[in-house]
């Protein structure tokens, strides 16, 4: 496991004492996993804290969906591809390997995950404790799902083809979680204010520019829409033939689509029956842990209460407890901090030896 230089966290010692009590009596325990997970290992979470920019100033609900896929697969594989490249550079943090060890120490435990980027099956979670609810960015499928039926797992391969290289402005496309927390953030009607200043007193040396993509993207922050919706531009075509994109090599005539649950897709069937399963079946669950997750996009937002039904008591770790909804005073724990450093510190008392 990696050696973690994180600092220990300010948590309520009474409230992790009681946590611990209560996970080390557990036989089944859940946990609800999302962005905020992996935003310790530098990825930009979708909403709120740590969301770090929009891929070329566009929306992802505007590119992630099969209406695009359909109209321009060249620009959905290039957005893919960069949030590969993202998942790529990074590492599994302390929290992902806690989990994972949670998982091979205690045999009831079964982890939801939202996160597509591979990090956990990395920290070596064990499979068949991971349900990874919509999909990964490793693995791939045919177009044409009803016809063809390929799928393929574990594909690392980057640029899938030469056409999904990383552009030279890949760079400058989307800013980096830190990068955001840094920048000043500014309006359009501030930068143009800005420019104004720049104009007085340059004069005539004063060089007319629009601000930088970078700029703009650190605009996007949880609490300000009107700001990021004002961002939200129409994408511009990839120029991508499908020629040049990933082709499936089973029926050779249909491209290969990510295999991950694209806005206004519903989960895969067996993954649903998997989930459902579990919180319909005779036996209780005694403990559910929500990790990093805003809680806006369903099913998952719901599994705390399915677990809750089932007699758990819930606790939730976000870095933002306004993000966090539906509490239980005196039953339920909120720990607030990075799941990086409170994770492991909760789930101590079952590391055994990694506890050191
Ligand atoms: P969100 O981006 O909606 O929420 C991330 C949550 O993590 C927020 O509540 C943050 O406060 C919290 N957070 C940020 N940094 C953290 C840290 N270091 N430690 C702990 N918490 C932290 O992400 P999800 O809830 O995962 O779906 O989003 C759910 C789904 O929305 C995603 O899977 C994706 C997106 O649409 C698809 O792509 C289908």
């Amino acid at each position: 496991m990696a050696v973690s230089t994180l600092p220990a966290s300010n948590l309520d010692e009474a409230a992790v004492a009681d946590f611990h009590e209560t996970l080390l009596q557990s036989k089944r325990i859940v946990a609800v996993l999302g962005a905020g997970l992996s935003a310790a290992s530098g990825l930009p979470t979708y909403r709120g804290v740590g969301s770090g920019g929009l891929w070329r100033n566009y929306d992802a609900t505007q590119i992630a969906t099969p209406a695009a896929f359909r109209h321009d697969p060249g620009l959905v594989w290039q957005y893919t591809s960069h949030l590969r490249r993202l998942a790529l550079g990074a590492a599994p943090n302390p929290a992902h390997y806690a989990l994972a060890e949670l998982a091979r120490r205690v045999p009831g435990f079964m982890a939801l995950t939202q996160n597509v980027d591979n990090l956990s099956p990395r920290a070596e979670h064990p499979a068949a404790q991971l349900n990874q609810l919509h999909g990964n960015l490793f693995d791939m499928r045919c177009s044409d799902e009803a016809n063809c039926g390929y799928i393929e797992r574990g594909n690392f391969k980057d640029p899938l083809t030469p056409a999904l290289a990383a552009s030279p402005e890949e760079q400058d496309a989307t800013v980096s979680n830190n990068e955001s927390v840094k920048r000043p953030k500014a309006t359009a009607w501030l930068l143009e204010g800005i420019a104004r200043k720049n104009r007085q007193i340059l004069g005539h040396d004063y060089q007319e520019a629009a601000p930088l993509r970078t700029d703009q993207a650190a605009l996007k922050s949880g609490d300000d829409e009107s700001t990021e919706s004002r961002l939200a531009v129409v994408p511009e075509p990839s120029n991508i033939p499908p020629a040049d994109l990933p082709q499936c090599p089973k029926c050779s005539t249909n491209l290969l689509r990510p295999n991950i649950v694209w806005f206004g897709e519903a989960l895969p069937a067996d993954i649903v029956a998997e989930v459902d399963n579990m919180f319909n079946d005779s036996q209780p669950i005694d403990l559910c842990i929500v990790i990093g997750t805003s809680g806006s996009v369903w099913p998952a937002a719901g599994f705390a209460d399915l677990a809750r039904k089932k007699g758990a008591r819930i606790a939730v770790v976000n870095l933002d407890v306004s993000d966090v909804k539906n509490m239980r005073p005196g039953t339920d724990w909120v720990f607030a901090g990075d799941a990086a450093v409170v994770v492991p510190e909760l789930l101590k008392p079952v590391m055994g030896s990694l506890s050191g």
